[in-house]
């Protein structure tokens, strides 16, 4: 049936897709398929208790307020939280450098609305995180690739991509969503080099940086920045914020995704141009939410929630991995994450990872085929596992299950390829 609307939409949206991570959720609600699908964090870790605790308690001390309009900055107390936060990984900023979202998915929304102009080229990471391509591609941006290996985006091969003048770089430096690989310290002090030489800023998404299993932690892209207009003397003591980068994250991972809380540390220029953007999006994310997840993570409970969801991630992580050694067939390659959610696997190049979706399914596993993190094509014999969702003893029947997928369609077409030839 046609509707008066339908030809009325707006060309932006003629490019929206809806996401395929979306729709093979739908896959998931199976029961017995065990899915590495979603990004989903462990429902089994969410604090609920705390959560009833502080409901309860902003209720009795502050109900008026809390179930009140509030600015759209976000609540003054969380965002004081979230500077002290992100003080010890080096970030340096104000409140007033804080701007709460709707989830950081609201604020990649923000950055478009603020800084995209149709056909606006954007860089971004090949391949790279599905939930940013959804909302700029509705703001008409066009993409350039610059491919990652397992060190993070491949710095050396950045320059020709910055010679054709994009608006941003769109970066992913810790346990990238989705290939699950981390950019190491000399190629982020290239690139920080490179944004500078060429007048290219950067978006640093960091949903994933305080999951770190293994390893050190790497100083964020925003803090080189600001070390680097130190060294040229350009910040005349007013701190990072004056800097080539806008940083992202989230309290999706760490406390609950279903809070839609995240935030942008920005120049307070930056954070103006987003809170009007804002207001006419939401007007403000929601202040009874704010408040009971600044009373659920102050006095050190986040910290300690934190470290331990990592132990229950990294076994997950090591129960994936060794699985995975046991069971896939050896023409399969994959990352081995030092921390974040996902895993990155790549099939020989005649496989498609969509065709082994389908025989996966009936064996009553799911993954993400990798072409949809691929803006400008390609990518069809790779594939997303996430491993933080599962529990221990699903990961190790899934993967068998996935094992077995996969050596049938890796069989299948050896067998082809006689008859092709
Ligand atoms: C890289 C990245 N950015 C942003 C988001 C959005 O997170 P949220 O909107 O839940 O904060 C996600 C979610 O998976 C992500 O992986």
């Amino acid at each position: 049936m046609t509707t008066p609307w339908e030809q009325r939409y707006a060309q932006r949206t003629q490019r929206m897709g809806s996401s395929a991570i979306r729709e093979l959720l739908k896959l998931t609600e199976q029961p017995d398929l065990i899915s590495f699908a979603g990004g989903l964090p462990a429902p089994d870790l969410f604090p609920i208790d705390e959560f009833k605790e502080s409901a309860d308690r902003v209720l009795t001390r502050h109900g008026r307020k809390a179930l009140q309009y509030s600015t759209t900055e976000g609540y003054r107390p969380l965002r004081e939280f979230i500077v002290q936060k992100i003080c010890r990984y080096g970030i340096e900023a104000a409140p007033e450098n804080v701007l709460i979202t709707s989830g950081s998915q609201q604020a990649l929304d923000l950055i478009g609305k603020i800084l995209i102009n149709p056909g606006d080229r954007l860089l971004t990471e090949r391949p790279t995180y599905l939930g940013a391509l959804q909302a700029w591609r509705s703001y008409q941006a066009e993409f350039i690739t610059v491919p990652v290996d397992d060190d993070g985006l491949q710095t050396d091969l950045l320059e020709e991509a910055l010679c054709s003048g994009p608006k941003f770089m769109y970066i992913l430096p810790n346990f990238q969503n989705p290939g699950g690989v981390t950019l190491n310290l000399p190629r982020r002090k290239d690139l920080i080099l490179m944004a500078d030489r060429y007048g290219t800023p950067i978006i640093e998404d960091d949903p994933y940086g305080e999951l770190r299993y293994e390893g050190e932690h790497l100083p964020p892209l925003v803090v080189l920045d600001a070390e680097k207009l130190n060294d040229d003397s350009k910040t005349n003591g007013q701190g990072f914020c004056r800097g080539n980068v806008l940083y992202l994250s989230t309290f999706s991972k760490t406390l609950a995704p279903g809070l839609r809380l995240g935030w942008i540390v920005a120049p307070v220029s930056v954070i103006q141009r987003c809170v009007m953007a804002k207001q006419g999006m939401d007007l403000h994310s929601s202040t009874f939410i704010q408040m009971v997840a600044y009373d659920v993570a102050k006095g050190g409970f986040l910290e300690r929630h934190v470290r331990e969801i990592r132990d229950v991630y990294r076994h997950r992580r090591d129960v994936m991995l060794k699985a995975m050694d046991q069971h896939f067939p050896t023409a399969v390659r994959w990352t081995r994450p030092q921390g974040g959610l996902f895993l990155w696997a790549i099939l020989p190049e005649h496989i498609s990872a969509a065709a082994v979706l389908e025989k996966a399914v009936e064996y009553k596993v799911a993954f993400v085929p990798g072409t949809s993190f691929h803006p400008d094509g390609g990518g069809e014999n790779t594939m997303r596992l996430n491993f933080s969702n599962a529990k221990p003893d699903q990961i190790e029947i899934g993967i068998k299950r996935l094992g077995q997928a996969l050596s049938e369609s890796l069989q299948e077409t050896i067998v082809l390829e006689p008859a092709l030839v």
